[in-house]
């Protein structure tokens, strides 16, 4: 039989991890016909919860699901994984600085970086979603000199989800009509959602839209502030709905992009665009044989030019700021 595919969940006790260990072992990421194992990273005090996650897992009886492993030790459960998502990281606490929300969140990104990078398998793909996930994938990264960096990448998949969804609404149309939609820069409230290269049924967005005050006003802050919208309503954050995107970005990265069509994700910057070289920023990217490169030679404006400016200082300030901490 085949060998199954092992796939790593941090924080797999969470929210997210509550949707996305479901999908996963049901084949939504690898298909039906591909066996998976998944290897679940918590800490200590959060494994006796995931046992009972797993105790859920075994009563599914997922005809994919060919193995669960749990620890609290990330050399242990990241050895020979072809997939890491991770999920946990630390929220922001009452009063917590920026700075030491960075530095909460390196004590775990740098020694995860450290085990992937010690026992992986050569062909992992590193998919952070914990937030602030920018830069903890950059603090990822830095630590892991012998994994290329093109295996690393951070989650805007949901805000690339979010952005088409409301484009459909307004345009009253089904997402499957929504084409190279781009979200630029960091996952975060600075993000740019991009409508001036993203297509509806084969014609311009922003053109179709035809409405520059409600593309700057009402578009971008709804998709940039979704996930505050969602806490205020649900009382927790987004997760089933982060869940769904991780699985599309990682899927994406197995099977490619549609001829035509491109997806957004956070990936190591060489330049392109004007984005400082090293930082892992979102772009437009196509995926062919689990290969990403970024989209060449969009024209941008200088609406768009002020937006990725700004969302890309943001990103560069983070870097400094855990570069300061010895985290990079
Ligand atoms: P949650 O708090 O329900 O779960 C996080 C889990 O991570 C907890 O069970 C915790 O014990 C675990 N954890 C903490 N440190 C860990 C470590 N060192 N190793 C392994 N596990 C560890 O949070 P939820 O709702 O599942 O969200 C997870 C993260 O995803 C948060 O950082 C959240 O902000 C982020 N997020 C990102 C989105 C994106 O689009 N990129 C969208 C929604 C959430």
């Amino acid at each position: 039989s085949q060998t199954p595919v092992k796939v790593a969940v941090t924080g797999a006790a969470g929210q997210i991890g509550y949707s996305l260990l479901f999908r996963i072992a049901s084949g939504a990421l690898l298909g039906p016909d591909t066996p998976v194992e998944l290897r679940l990273l918590e800490i200590t005090p959060a494994l006796k919860a995931l046992e009972g996650v797993v105790m859920e897992l075994d009563d599914c009886a997922f005809p994919t699901l060919a193995g669960v492993q749990i620890g609290d030790d990330a050399e242990k459960v990241f050895d020979g994984v072809n997939h890491a998502l991770l999920v946990g990281a630390r929220p922001r606490g009452p009063g917590m600085e920026r700075g030491d929300l960075l530095e909460a969140n390196g004590g775990i990104f740098a020694p995860q970086g450290k085990a992937l990078n010690k026992v992986a398998a050569d062909d992992v793909h590193i998919t952070v979603t914990g937030n602030p996930a920018n830069t903890n994938a950059l603090i990822a990264m830095s630590n892991a000199p012998d994994i290329p960096t093109s295996q690393f990448s951070a989650l805007t998949r949901l805000d690339h989800n979010r952005a088409i969804s409301q484009l459909a609404a307004k345009l009253d149309v089904p997402v499957t009509e929504i084409k190279k939609m781009t979200i630029w820069g960091n996952h975060s409230a600075t993000q740019y959602p991009d409508l001036f290269h993203a297509e509806v049924s084969g014609r311009n967005a922003a053109e179709t839209v035809n409405d520059q005050q409600w593309l700057a006003d009402t578009f971008i802050p709804t998709v940039a502030k979704r996930g505050a919208a969602i806490i205020e309503a649900r009382g927790a954050s987004s997760a089933a709905s982060a869940a769904s995107a991780t699985i599309d970005h990682a899927r994406t990265w197995v099977e490619g992009t549609a001829e035509g069509d491109w997806v957004s994700m956070a990936v190591r910057s060489d330049g392109s665009y004007g984005v400082e070289e090293g930082l892992i920023s979102s772009f437009p990217v196509t995926v062919k044989d689990g290969q990403w490169s970024i989209v060449q030679g969009l024209d941008i404006d200088e609406f768009s030019r002020g937006r990725i400016d700004a969302t890309v200082k943001e990103l560069a300030e983070e870097r400094d700021a855990v570069k300061e901490l010895g985290l990079i």
